[in-house]
């Protein structure tokens, strides 16, 4: 399976991509995860990328697809999570592709209003053990320490000033790749506004239709 979760923030795309790699050991590469990993790391990289991440900005294409091209070789089976954005990295994903002679299953677009996003994104809480993703109301983190032993954080760029930030910016420069995809007859439509587990199953019924092995 080789698929992109397109996708407003908090439509569910991380979620998503954890649950679908679990039951099916296909690799989910987050580039906001390896954005994350970085700036935690402390390194130079880290710290010019993290303005641009707690600001809601996109980090400069070509930072991004050399963070995450390492991770694309090394497995035939993956979900994308967060890229690509925009159209410069949907061609730079195309060259990746190209090189390694593979193709795209299928470009999943998870569809959920604004208002519901910030909802979402305000009561999102990640595992610092696991990295889980949970919601404090929808998926609350498990009380048994041996399950998760968390601590669940607040992301740093999930306030309300961000959150409208980034969303703004997937409107003017993410949304546009459902016509790249469609244009090739690759881009499924999912109500991303439905309980986390009836998402999951539409994913893999909608991607088993475009002959992707999920
Ligand atoms: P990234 O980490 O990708 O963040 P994002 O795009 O803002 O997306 P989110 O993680 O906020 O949303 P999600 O759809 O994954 O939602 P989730 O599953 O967590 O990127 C962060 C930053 O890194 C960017 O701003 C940028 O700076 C940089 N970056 C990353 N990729 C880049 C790229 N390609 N180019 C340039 N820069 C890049 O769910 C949200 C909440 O909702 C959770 O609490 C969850 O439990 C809950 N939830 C999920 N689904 C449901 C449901 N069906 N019902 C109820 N609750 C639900």
């Amino acid at each position: 399976m080789r698929i992109v979760l397109l996708g407003p923030q908090g439509a569910g795309k991380g979620t998503q991509a954890q649950r679908i790699s679990r039951e099916t050991g296909a690799k989910h590469i987050s580039t906001g995860d390896l954005v994350r990993a970085e700036i935690k790391s402390g390194s130079e990289l880290g710290q010019t990328i993290k303005d641009y991440n707690d600001r809601g900005d996109l980090v400069p294409d070509e930072i991004i697809v050399e963070m995450m091209k390492p991770y694309l070789d090394e497995a035939d089976s993956w979900i994308l999570d967060g890229f690509p954005r925009n159209g410069s990295q949907a061609e730079a994903l195309d060259k990746m592709l190209a090189e390694i002679s593979a193709g795209l299953d299928a470009a999943v677009a998870l569809e959920a209003p604004d208002d519901l996003l910030v909802e979402r994104l305000s009561g999102r809480r990640t595992s610092e053990a696991t990295g889980n993703i949970y919601h404090v109301e929808y998926d609350p983190p498990p009380g048994d320490p041996e399950e998760d032993p968390g601590p669940f954080v607040q992301r740093e760029d999930d306030r309300e000033e961000a959150i409208r930030h980034r969303l703004k910016i997937y409107h003017e420069q993410t949304e546009p790749l459902k016509h790249y995809y469609a244009d090739r007859g690759i881009l499924v439509q999912v109500d991303a506004t439905q309980p986390i587990t009836e998402v999951t199953a539409e994913i893999r019924e909608a991607v088993e239709g475009t002959g992707g092995r999920v």
